[in-house]
């Protein structure tokens, strides 16, 4: 076969011979650049070149008959009339590859830390394709993140999608951190979206540390970045997530935040002409928040497990992105700021959390450890404020007495030092041993036997002993 047989090498002979088509910039509006005289589709890449010479590439978001409506990846300034325009014929790709580790990158992908340069890496299209629905691996294996409150109470699965619903504040940034630093997966993609420009650095420096950055690649586009490089930030997390996820690492997808993402997408509608839907949200952005979400999961080897936080203001848990996230991903915890506010880190309200893989990724004596904390936890609510002002009498309800007894340790269950890392094993077993504590002997079912009675066991260090045969009574 001769060399020139080769599909590759054709096709890019054509493109080098082909002559190359120069548009020109018709109008600006806004954030929108109208350009005349090439063809291009919708989400290809387009560069325009100023007067002094400096390029600024853009992306086109509409095609209206000969005139194609772009958005910038940088500043507009500079940009006139009539400057001239080159379409690069597809989306911008992204580089990849293991050098990333370690390392902090725009929402383009390039590094912006002081690290060295990249040589190794892999150029791949930004759309990387989700797992078919039909060969998408369940979602079965625990994966432990390191927190006590989260392994035990909203535990996660490998490729599962967990939100976190949280107002400005509540300690979300912390969270993450502290999963990036204790999550036994192997690699975490942090995209830090519309956040503040200092506050990026506090949370690189501070928050995550030098162990957290070293198994981490962080993704960083601030508010100030036009609207496209923030959604296409999100996009260049995820397509990284993807190929430590194809070389069979188990990865987890952190961003921080959904919300921002969605604004972003916003703005890029309502500039590309849509019309704005549900509180100023055009649909475009109902479509893109499943294209993102979606692209986490189980794969056959490896697997990315995604962590989106959603911001809830004055706890309006229905505002239009919170409901559309809750209805996409596998489950949810909600960040409260009562918790916060009295010190309780990391702030999770346990009884508004859940998780939708929970009685697959864990035993059924943990789901009865879980249930009989959840009960204790709802009956300590319940009455908490007859307790406070001293109306409750003691012996009123059992329950209360053993979840006012207990409260204590709970608290301190849940409450975790941002530096502390929980073992998944340790975390299972400090509960099993918290429950057991002051707990009445109960009578236990045998089927098709008499009823007999256990003790709870005085260690409760394990999960397969006395400790959880006696909370199946309880809590049966
Ligand atoms: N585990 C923890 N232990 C102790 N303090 C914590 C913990 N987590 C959070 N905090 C406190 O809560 C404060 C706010 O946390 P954080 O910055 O993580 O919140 P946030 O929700 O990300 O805020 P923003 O909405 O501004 O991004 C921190 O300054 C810290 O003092
Ligand atoms: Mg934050």
């Amino acid at each position: 076969m001769s060399v020139l047989a080769a599909p590759s090498l054709r096709s890019s002979l054509r493109s080098l011979l082909a002559p190359r088509r120069t548009g020109r910039v018709t109008r600006l509006v806004g954030l929108r650049v109208e350009v005349e005289g090439i063809e291009a589709a919708v989400s290809d890449a387009v560069e325009i070149r100023r007067r002094d010479g400096s390029l600024l590439a853009a992306e086109v978001v509409a095609v209206q008959g000969d005139r194609l409506a772009c958005m910038p990846l940088g500043e507009l300034t500079g940009v006139r009339y009539g400057d001239s325009v080159e379409s690069l014929g597809h989306p911008l790709p992204v580089r990849v590859g293991q050098e990333l580790l370690g390392r902090v990158l725009d929402g383009l992908g390039n590094p912006i830390d002081d690290g060295p340069a990249l040589h190794m890496l892999e150029t791949v299209p930004v759309d990387g394709d989700p797992p078919h629905p039909l060969r998408r691996e369940m979602v079965d294996r625990p994966l432990s993140l390191g927190v006590r409150a989260i392994d035990t109470t909203v535990p996660c699965g490998k490729g599962q999608r967990l939100g976190i619903f949280a107002g400005s504040g509540v300690g979300k940034s912390s969270l993450l951190s502290m999963i990036a630093r204790g999550t036994d997966a192997q690699v975490c993609v942090l995209a830090l979206i519309g956040e503040r420009g200092r506050e990026v650095s506090e949370f690189i420096q501070r928050d995550l540390g030098a162990s957290g950055l070293a198994r981490s690649v962080v993704v960083v586009a601030t508010s100030d970045q036009p609207a496209l490089v923030r959604i296409r930030a999100s996009f260049t997390a995820t397509r990284i997530a993807e190929w430590f996820r194809d070389q069979g690492m188990d990865v987890v997808l952190m961003m921080d935040s959904l919300t921002r993402f969605a604004m972003a997408q916003r703005e890029v509608g309502l500039s590309a002409g849509e019309p704005p839907a549900t509180r100023g949200y055009p649909p475009s952005v109902f479509s893109l928040l499943p294209r993102l979400l979606e692209r986490a999961g189980a794969a056959e080897r490896g697997s990315i497990t995604g962590l989106y936080t959603v911001l809830v203001e004055g706890d309006d848990m229905n505002e239009p992105i919170a409901d559309a996230a809750r209805s996409i991903l596998d489950g949810h915890m909600v960040l409260s700021r009562r918790l916060a506010t009295s010190g309780h880190f990391p702030s999770i309200e346990v009884l508004e959390s859940i998780s939708r893989v929970e009685s697959v990724v864990t035993s059924r004596e943990q789901r009865m450890l879980v249930r009989e904390l959840r009960r204790l936890m709802a009956a300590y609510r319940d009455a908490r404020d007859l307790v406070e002002i001293g109306a409750y009498s003691a012996g009123a309800n059992p329950l209360v007495d053993r979840a006012i007894a207990l409260r204590e340790g709970i608290d301190s269950f849940l409450r975790q030092d941002i530096a502390e890392v929980s073992p998944l094993d340790a975390s299972w077993a400090h509960l099993a041993a918290l429950l057991s504590e002051g707990a009445e002997p109960v009578v236990e079912r045998v089927p098709g036997s008499a009823a007999r009675h256990v003790a709870p066991s005085p260690s409760g260090s394990t999960l397969g002993g006395h400790a959880s045969d006696a909370l199946e009574g309880v809590v049966a």
